[in-house]
C-alpha cells in the first residue's frame, strides 16, 4: 500500500476488445479480481466507482470484420451486447459499462488529443511505413505478421509478439507479410503523430519509484522498459476504423487528416474517463467524474492482464502527465496468464472456456470461486475441469455448504428455526467467537492488498472453523446431556453462518445473498452499486454476532449442488471438439546421449548472488555478481523479463564455473547460472544448499 490516504477509489478493468466473447482467461486477469476488490470496498463502506466498457476500435476488429465479409460496426454490435450481458450474469458489478464507439468517448478522446497537440506535446514524423500493394492500404499493427525480432516466434504481429510479449512496430518484424492479402509489403511515406515517451522517462521513473509496493511482475516489466530507454510512440494510424484525428490538429500541422485515426491504445484508456463521464451523467451530476479523475485524494486502480502493463504504467500515465490536471494510477495489479488443461489458451484455436457458454451450464459462483483459488497472481496458472469439480464438490459443497446445512437443520429441528439463547460460554465457545472476530481484518487486508487467493483461502477457513467447532461440540449429544450448551453451539454456529454470508460475498455474491435469505439476515450493505445507508451492517461488523436471540431463520435451500463426472466430461468434450489443432505444450526433447567424461568436463559450483542489476539498453540481461567462495564473478543472465533484480540477491545457485568467458552488450560474462525452464517458458533458479564454492557433482 502506498502511504498516501485516499478518500475515494476509481477502479477500472481493461476494456475488452469487442471482437469476440469473454473467456476465463479474461476473467482471471482483469475482471474477477477487480470485482472482488470493489465488492470488498463497497461492503466496507468505502466510496468506490468501478468502470469499464467495450474497446471497439483497433485493427484487430477491422481484421475480424474483413475476414467475415462484414463491417467493423457489425462486429462490435454483435459482441458488445454479448460481452456486457455475460459480465452482468457473472456478477461483475460495474457501476458503469460503456463502449468506445459512443459519441461521449469520441469527443473525449479528440479533446484529449487536441489538448496535447495545443500544448505541443506531440512530434510529427514523416516516415516510410509498410504498405500493402494489393489491398492498397497502409499496414498498421496487426495487419502485419511475421517473425519476432526478439524470440523468433513466426506468428508475431506488427504491434506485439504474443509469445515473448515484446512490443513491436511493423517495420521491426522480420519477413513481414500482410495479414489481409499475404502480400509482401512495400515501403511508402506517410506522416504520423508521435508521443515522445523519452521526454517523460525521468518523471515516470520518479513516479514508479514511489510505488515499491507494486507487484514484482509489473515492476520487472517496467524496469526492462526503462533500461531499454523509452522511445517515441506513434499514436495515429492510416486505417479506416478508429477515432478520427481532430481536424484542428491536422490543420495546424498541415497534414491531410483524411483516413487518419487515433491509435487504439491512445483512445482506449481514455475510455475509462469517458465511461466515468457517462456514469456521472447517469447519477444526475455530470461533473462528478472530475472528482474521481482530478482530485488528489482519489485513488486510481487499473486491473489488467500482463500484456497490458506498459500501456497502463508508462504510456497512459505519460498521457495524463502531459495533459495535466489528472491523477495517475496508484496501483496496477496486473495478473499473469491462465492456461487451460496444461496448454496455452488460444481463441483462434478454440482452446478456451467461453463465459457465455459456461453460464448456460453452471451457476456463476462456482467458476468465480474456482478461478479465485487459482488466479495467476504471480505466475501463469492452470485451469482444469476436474479440479473445478473437486473445488466445487469438496470445498464449496462439503465444507461451506455442509456447515451451513448442519447448523440450519439443527436449528430447525431443535430450536423451532430460531436463534437459540446464549448462556454461560464455554472456553470453546469463547475461542470460536474470538477467532471469528479476527477475520474481517485478516480477509479484508488480503482484499485490500490484492492477495485474492489468500483472501479466498481465509474465507474458506471461516467455514472450516465452523465445521470444527460444530464437530467438537457434538450438539447431537449435548441436546440431551446439556441443552444449554447445545443452544450455545447452535447459536454460535448460526453467527458463523451470518458472518460467512458477508465474508464470502466478494467471491460468491450470489450464494452470499442466498445464504442471507436462508438465515433471514437483512440490513447488510450491498456489494453491488446501490445506495447503501450508513446504518447498514458492514464488513468490519461481520466478525461480531449479527443475529439476535430468537431471530426467525428463513427456509433452507441447497447452497451448492455437486457436479457429476458426466457434467465434467461434457465440458472436456467441448474443449476438445473446438480445438482439434490444439497441441499441449510439449516438453523439450532430451538431447543426444553423452558419456561420463563429457559430464566430468563441466565444473558446477555453488554460488551466492551478491548483487543483480539491469544492463542498460537490454530488455533481457541482468548483471550479477556471484560469490564462488574462492572468487567473485560477473555473470550476465538473460532473465530480466523473469526476475526482478532484488528477487535474485542472496540466492544460492548453481554456476557453470569453467565456461569460456564471453562478451554481451560490451560486458564480460564469466560463467553461467543454471535455470530450470518449464514447457511454458517460466524460469526458476536452480538452487543449492551448500556454501559458495562447493563442487556440484
Ligand atoms: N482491449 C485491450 C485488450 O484487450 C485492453 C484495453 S485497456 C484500455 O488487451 F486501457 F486501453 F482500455
Ligand atoms: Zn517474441
Amino acid at each position: 500500500m502506498s502511504s498516501k490516504s485516499f478518500k475515494r477509489t476509481l477502479v477500472t478493468s481493461a476494456l475488452p476488445y469487442t471482437n469476440g466473447p469473454i473467456h476465463i482467461g479474461h476473467l482471471a486477469g482483469a475482471y474477477l479480481p477487480a470485482d472482488m476488490h470493489v465488492r470488498y470496498l463497497r461492503l466496507s463502506g468505502q466510496d468506490v466507482v468501478y468502470v469499464c466498457g467495450s474497446d471497439e476500435f483497433g485493427v484487430a476488429i477491422l481484421i475480424q470484420a474483413m475476414q467475415n465479409g462484414i463491417t467493423a460496426r457489425d462486429v462490435i454490435d454483435r459482441y458488445h451486447p454479448l460481452i456486457r450481458d455475460s459480465f452482468a450474469a457473472f456478477g461483475i458489478s460495474f457501476d458503469h459499462y460503456s463502449r468506445t464507439s459512443k459519441e461521449v468517448h469520441i469527443k473525449t478522446s479528440q479533446e484529449f488529443f487536441q489538448h496535447l497537440a495545443d500544448k505541443n506535446e506531440f512530434v510529427l514524423k514523416r516516415e516510410e511505413h509498410l504498405y500493402d500493394p494489393v489491398a492498397q492500404v497502409f499496414l498498421a499493427d496487426r495487419f502485419v505478421c511475421g517473425e519476432c525480432p526478439y524470440c523468433g516466434y513466426e506468428h508475431a504481429y506488427g504491434d506485439q509478439c504474443e509469445r515473448c510479449g515484446a512490443s513491436l512496430s511493423p517495420t521491426e518484424i522480420k519477413n513481414p507479410r500482410s495479414t489481409l492479402t499475404d502480400a509482401v509489403p512495400e515501403l511508402r511515406e506517410t506522416t504520423h503523430w508521435y508521443l515522445p515517451l523519452g521526454k517523460w522517462q525521468t518523471q515516470l521513473e520518479q513516479y514508479i519509484a514511489q510505488h515499491p509496493e507494486w507487484k514484482p511482475n509489473v515492476l520487472g516489466q517496467i524496469g526492462a522498459w526503462f533500461s531499454d530507454g523509452l522511445r517515441d510512440r506513434a499514436i495515429t494510424r492510416d486505417v479506416p476504423w478508429g477515432v478520427a484525428v481532430p481536424q484542428k490538429a491536422a490543420d495546424v500541422a498541415g497534414v491531410n487528416a483524411e483516413g487518419k485515426v487515433i491509435y487504439v491504445w491512445f483512445d482506449a484508456p481514455i475510455g475509462y474517463i469517458s465511461s466515468t463521464k457517462e456514469w456521472a451523467a447517469s447519477q444526475g451530476d455530470p461533473d462528478l467524474w472530475k472528482l474521481y479523475w482530478q482530485d488528489d485524494e482519489s485513488r486510481l486502480i487499473h486491473f489488467i492482464g500482463k500484456d497490458n502493463i506498459v500501456f497502463h504504467t508508462l504510456m497512459f500515465p505519460a498521457m495524463l502527465m502531459a495533459h495535466g490536471g489528472y491523477v495517475v494510477p496508484d496501483q496496477v495489479p496486473a495478473n499473469e496468464f491462465l492456461n487451460i488443461e496444461g496448454a496455452k489458451l488460444s481463441t483462434s484455436r478454440g482452446w478456451a472456456v467461453w463465459l457465455h457458454e459456461y453460464l448456460e451450464d453452471f451457476p456463476p459462483d462456482l467458476l468465480r470461486y474456482s478461478l479465485a483459488t487459482i488466479l495467476p497472481e504471480s505466475k501463469d496458472s492452470d485451469f482444469n475441469w476436474y479440479e473445478f469439480q473437486a473445488k466445487v464438490n469438496s470445498e464449496l459443497a462439503d465444507i461451506l455448504g455442509n456447515f451451513v446445512h448442519r447448523a440450519l437443520t439443527f436449528a430447525e429441528r431443535e430450536f423451532d428455526n430460531k436463534v437459540p439463547p446464549l448462556s454461560a460460554l464455554s472456553e470453546a465457545d469463547q475461542a470460536a467467537l474470538d477467532e471469528l472476530a479476527e477475520f474481517p481484518h485478516k480477509i479484508g487486508d488480503a482484499y485490500q492488498q490484492f492477495r485474492f487467493r489468500e483472501a479466498v483461502r481465509m474465507t474458506m477457513n471461516v467455514a472450516r472453523l465452523g465445521n470444527k467447532y460444530f464437530n467438537d461440540q457434538t450438539p447431537w449429544i449435548t441436546r440431551k446431556s446439556d441443552p444449554s450448551q447445545c443452544a450455545n453451539t447452535i447459536h454460535i454456529s448460526l453467527q458463523i453462518c451470518a458472518a460467512l454470508s458477508v465474508f464470502m460475498d466478494p467471491v460468491l455474491p450470489f450464494s452470499a445473498e442466498k445464504l442471507r435469505r436462508m438465515i433471514g439476515l437483512d440490513g447488510v450493505r450491498s456489494s453491488t452499486p446501490s445506495r447503501n445507508s450508513s446504518d447498514m451492517i458492514d464488513w468490519n461488523q461481520a466478525g461480531t454476532p449479527l443475529l439476535p436471540v430468537g431471530h426467525a431463520l428463513g427456509s433452507r435451500e441447497i447452497l451448492f449442488h455437486k457436479i457429476t463426472d458426466d457434467q465434467i466430461q461434457i465440458q472436456m468434450a467441448k474443449l476438445n471438439t473446438s480445438s482439434s489443432e490444439q497441441e499441449p505444450i510439449p516438453y523439450a526433447e532430451t538431447k543426444p546421449e553423452i558419456v561420463y567424461d563429457d559430464f566430468a568436463k563441466m565444473d558446477f559450483r555453488t554460488g551466492k548472488i551478491l548483487s543483480a542489476e539491469p544492463v542498460p539498453k537490454s530488455k533481457r540481461l541482468l548483471k550479477l555478481e556471484v560469490d564462488l567462495g574462492f572468487e567473485t564473478r560477473q555473470i550476465l543472465a538473460g532473465v530480466a523479463e523473469h526476475f526482478q533484480p532484488k528477487e535474485m540477491v542472496g540466492r544460492s545457485v548453481v554456476v557453470v564455473a569453467n565456461l569460456a568467458p564471453r562478451k554481451m552488450m560490451g560486458l564480460e560474462s564469466q560463467g553461467m547460472v543454471l535455470m530450470a525452464e518449464d514447457p511454458l517458458g517460466n524460469l526458476s533458479l536452480v538452487s543449492s544448499e551448500s556454501d559458495p564454492g562447493s563442487v556440484v557433482c
